[in-house]
């Protein structure tokens, strides 16, 4: 099956073109400089022709703006990438007939829930980032009747930027880190979204006219805070010989940061599970496999190998 999918160097673009060469998937990926999402007018043409060239069956939008304190002094660049280009990627696909998976966040609630998030529940957004993460939700759904909009959370890989390698880097250099203690989320692989991804394609591939379309959520199984988070990181670093450090925790007033965060943002994915027959690997699997990849990538880059 032939994916299109947004972004170059995405966590889960990266993630989904390392699954789909392992299962027989053919990933191609558009993204900057001949469609950028800053210019959603750029949006259409880029994709048409990529349609056109690669004959995609399924296209996946992955790029977003995902700074979440840096959108709040540039909501304009956010929800020109984050709504109105991931609009116009769906109506892209739907001109073409074709479904699209757009990819969104736990962010997109407040926070105040006692329990984890339902697909149900009303989102309510704190930041410019989860309201222009919403209103991609709502331009995809108004583009491309066939869409799946997956909504995850806490994203981590051995690619790019993300929490896991941001905390093995600090602990190069100290003994103590301080972390926050008082938001809750479901930390998720990006290997995880994108087996999900597969799961999902395949059921389409197989019964297309069955296709539960609709919003699901696709996160790690498990809900912990950050400082647990970084505790598990460290454990499993240093049982492997990596970097670790000591966690403090600390509470959300102790580390102001632009952008207000919920306080609980858990994903209840059951109904993805029931829907696509597949469920997020257990976090510490999940974490030690990218830890692995991390280390072996620095090793890598020690001994001057590819
Ligand atoms: N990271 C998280 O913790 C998290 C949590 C919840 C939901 N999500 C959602 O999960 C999805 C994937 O996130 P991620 O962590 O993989 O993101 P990421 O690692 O930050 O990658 C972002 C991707 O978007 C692309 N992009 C950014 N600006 C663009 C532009 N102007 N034009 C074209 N492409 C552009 C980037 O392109 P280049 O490759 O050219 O850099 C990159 O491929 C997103 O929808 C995000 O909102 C992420």
């Amino acid at each position: 099956m032939r994916i299109l999918i947004t972004g170059r160097q995405g966590q889960v673009v990266q993630a989904l073109v390392q699954r789909g060469a392992q299962t027989g998937f053919d990933i191609k990926t558009i993204g900057r400089p001949e469609m950028d999402m800053a210019n959603p007018g750029t949006v259409l043409p880029a994709m048409r022709a990529a349609i056109a060239a690669f004959q995609p069956q399924l296209v996946v939008n992955a790029a977003a703006y995902t700074a979440v304190d840096q959108a709040e002094d540039e909501p304009e660049t956010a929800f020109a990438i984050n709504a109105h280009s991931a609009g116009e990627v769906a109506r892209a696909a739907a001109d073409a007939g074709l479904p699209m998976i757009q990819i969104s966040t736990d962010y997109v609630f407040d926070g105040t829930k006692d329990g984890p998030y339902l697909e149900t529940d009303t989102p309510n957004p704190q930041s410019v980032y989860g309201a222009s993460k919403l209103e991609g939700e709502r331009l995809v759904a108004a583009g491309n009747a066939q869409h799946l909009i997956f909504r995850t959370a806490w994203v981590y890989s051995p690619y790019g930027k993300d929490f896991v390698k941001t905390m093995l880097r600090l602990a190069e250099t100290r003994d103590e880190v301080s972390v926050v203690a008082d938001q809750i989320g479901n930390p998720t692989s990006a290997y995880d979204i994108a087996d999900g991804i597969i799961a999902a394609a395949k059921k389409f591939e197989q019964d297309p006219a069955n296709m539960p379309w609709g919003t699901f959520h696709l996160a790690g199984p498990e809900a912990m805070s950050w400082a647990e988070f970084a505790t598990r990181t460290f454990a499993d670093s240093a049982a492997k010989g990596g970097p670790a450090a000591k966690v403090k925790p600390v509470s959300t007033a102790d580390y102001p940061t632009k952008a207000k965060r919920p306080a609980n943002s858990r994903l209840d994915s059951s109904r993805f599970a029931l829907a696509f027959g597949w469920q997020a690997v257990a976090s510490e699997e999940g974490l030690k496999a990218v830890i692995a990849a991390v280390m072996a990538a620095d090793a890598r880059q020690n001994t001057g190998t590819r």
